[in-house]
């Protein structure tokens, strides 16, 4: 199963959450890869430096029960990555800025998403008890895409993990992974 990270706004999150849900899936006994199609080439780098190897770069000779796979924060480049994949996921922190190239990053990815794939959003860096965590569900709406009942807190530990990898998380963010990829991987 190939899991797309997307969004045409830079810094919402995608390679983080890249890194991180294929992490809690190879934690859960999966053999997971990530696949980095971003020329910043910013989710090889966290890869080859941590010492953590639960999760590999993705080579096409192996075989995997899911690969992550990042993209470039360009709508240009975004479409070819989209062929193939099971889960398309728009990582989108809840701010209007984002709200509003999620929009644009929805119409220009639905015309080329594969016909059996899923369209979710993953909202992220949220801060618990603001106005705009509460209005998530109206943003979803408004956006026309189905998001995940998981919803990503701002957390520093999630800053850590490019140094030190799945280790700098702590419990409370593990579970926010766990639950997040659990919906992504299982829901039909
Ligand atoms: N939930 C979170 N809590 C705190 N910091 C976060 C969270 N998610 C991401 N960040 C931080 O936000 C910054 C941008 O994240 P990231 O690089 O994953 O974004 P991106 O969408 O891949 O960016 P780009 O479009 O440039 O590839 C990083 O410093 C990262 O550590
Ligand atoms: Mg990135």
């Amino acid at each position: 199963m190939n899991i797309l990270l997307c969004n045409g706004k830079g810094g919402t999150g995608k390679t983080t959450m890249t890194v991180l849900l294929a992490h809690a899936l190879a934690e859960a006994g999966k053999k997971v890869a990530v696949l980095d199609r971003d020329p910043q080439g910013t989710a090889t780098k966290w890869l080859n430096r941590i010492e953590d190897k639960t999760v590999s770069l993705y080579e096409h000779t192996k075989q995997y029960d899911a690969v992550f796979i990042d993209t470039p924060p360009h709508l240009k480049t975004l479409t070819p990555a989209i062929a193939g994949c099971s889960v398309a996921v728009l990582v989108c922190s809840p701010s209007p800025a984002d709200i509003w190239t999620t929009l644009d990053t929805t119409e220009a990815i639905r015309p080329h998403l594969p016909a059996k794939s899923r369209l979710r959003i993953l909202f992220n860096g949220v801060l618990a008890n603001t106005i705009l965590s509460r209005d998530l569900p109206e943003i979803a709406k408004q956006i026309g895409v189905k998001p995940l009942s998981t919803v990503i807190t701002r957390r520093q530990c999630y800053q850590h993990a490019a140094l030190y990898g799945w280790k700098a998380l702590d419990q409370a963010a593990r579970e926010e992974m766990f639950k997040a990829v659990l919906e992504i991987v299982t829901e039909k």
